[in-house]
């Protein structure tokens, strides 16, 4: 379907996963050799390197149980992060943040990345943002896990330097609310946290009450970083199964409830309506391969994990109040027939709760866009969702046009 011609098209919507350049896309598919500079492979090691990869998917997906001992302490493991989880988090991040616009950096201001890994932001955000490389910055890696952050600077100085940056990368050991203090005189830009949280509320199963504890301790411990006088936006992205959209939605309310406003995705302030106790699913979105490496693809195949989609829940909050207009929506799934409507519809999330917008089809996935007061005037809902449903605004204007 043609662009500018869908019906939902003169409310521009803004998506919320943005595209790879060219440019981006040969320089993912060149840090392959990056890869082998820092972590180079014996013949041995490359041949055993799949079978690593698919053994430390199977323990960060379903045997979390059954790790006794951090990843980063198995040099095997440490391999199939840095040749399969890092590459596919940065394809995901450099999406994510490309679509993403914080106000563009200061010079001199630093973003923290909380449970950094092996950089993987940072990475994303070199990769995703060319504009701001030559903003002087200071990109603070943190991890509970103090081996791994040696390893995180190299690979980001290698990727830095070699773009003649002025990026300075700094580790810090301490724990996030020692490392808030110290950074109290600092200029702020962001703090970030990608596919962390998740460890925390899986090793063990939680109940209800425990895992919002957790959700909330690890918020307390991050907001004294979010509370400094720029209050820079917090952004956290979890995996986008189950638990980490559940994850995502837990931290909202939590967020909210501590007198966070939240930017993205949710456009709204009011509880999150896929949080309803019989909605059986979660706030998450899924896009195309796109920009994903050629070597990246024929490793996975090799590891038998192959990808089709990816996906990511995330949620970006912060003190300051964002600029939000009234009556802004979100799109929240992909397209699909809904009998008593025409052309193909999506679910969106909005202050009102679910809707269900018709003819809905060409709209980018998870586009944000700003309805007019009348579309939810005259509500219908659906009666198996219960969605308000939103008809397609070629019919409101065939109708105005009508009366007129
Ligand atoms: C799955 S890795 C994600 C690494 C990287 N952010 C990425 O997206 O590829 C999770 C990381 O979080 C770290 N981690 C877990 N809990 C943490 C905490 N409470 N504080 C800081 N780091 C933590 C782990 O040591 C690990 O390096």
């Amino acid at each position: 379907m043609e662009q500018s011609t869908y019906p939902w098209a003169r409310f521009e919507p803004v998506p919320l996963i943005g595209d790879v350049t060219p440019a981006c896309s040969k320089e993912l598919a060149e840090f392959l050799a990056v890869l082998g500079e820092i972590r180079p492979l014996s013949k041995a090691h490359a041949e055993a390197l799949p079978g690593a990869i698919n053994a430390l998917s199977r323990i960060l997906t379903e045997a979390r149980a059954e790790m006794t001992k951090p990843y980063w302490s198995n040099q095997d493991f440490v391999s199939a992060y840095l040749y399969y989880f890092l590459p596919w988090n940065l394809v995901r991040l450099t999406r994510f943040f490309a679509g993403l616009c914080p106000e563009t950096p200061a010079k001199g201001s630093w973003i923290v990345d909380i449970g950094t890994g092996p950089g993987t932001v940072p990475l994303a955000l070199w990769f995703a943002k060319p504009a701001w490389r030559t903003i002087p910055l200071t990109l603070c890696l943190q991890d509970s896990q103090r081996s791994v952050l040696p390893l995180a600077k190299r690979l980001c100085e290698r990727v830095f330097c070699r773009g003649n940056s002025p990026w300075k990368v700094v580790i810090a050991k301490e724990p996030v609310a020692s490392l808030s203090r110290r950074l109290l005189g600092e200029s702020l830009a962001l703090v970030t946290c990608a596919n962390v949280i998740n460890e925390w509320v899986s090793r063990r199963s939680l109940g209800e009450w425990d895992f919002s504890a957790r959700i909330n301790a690890f918020l307390e411990q991050l907001s004294p970083l979010l509370v400094h006088k720029q209050a820079p936006w917090c952004v956290c992205i979890e995996p986008g199964t189950r638990l980490g959209g559940t994850t995502i939605m837990a931290l909202r309310k939590e967020a909210l409830a501590a007198g966070f406003q939240i930017v993205a995705p949710c456009t709204h302030a009011n509880p999150c309506p896929l949080l309803a106790k019989e909605r059986r699913t979660w706030c998450h979105c899924t896009f195309d391969t796109t920009g994903s490496p050629a070597w990246l693809n024929a490793l996975s195949e090799q590891a038998q994990l192959q990808k089709e989609a990816l996906s990511l829940a995330p949620l970006v909050f912060t003190k300051k109040a964002p600029k939000q207009s009234k009556g802004e929506i979100r799109c929240i799934s992909s397209s699909f027939v809904v009998p008593s409507l025409s052309g193909k519809a999506r679910y969106a999330c909005a202050e009102k709760g679910l809707l269900l917008l018709e003819d809905a089809e060409g709209l980018p996935q998870y586009a944000r866009l700003r309805l007019e007061e009348t579309s939810l005037t005259g509500l219908v809902r659906d009666t198996k969702s219960g969605a308000i449903c939103v008809r397609s605004p070629k019919e409101h204007g065939q109708k105005k046009a009508r009366k007129r």
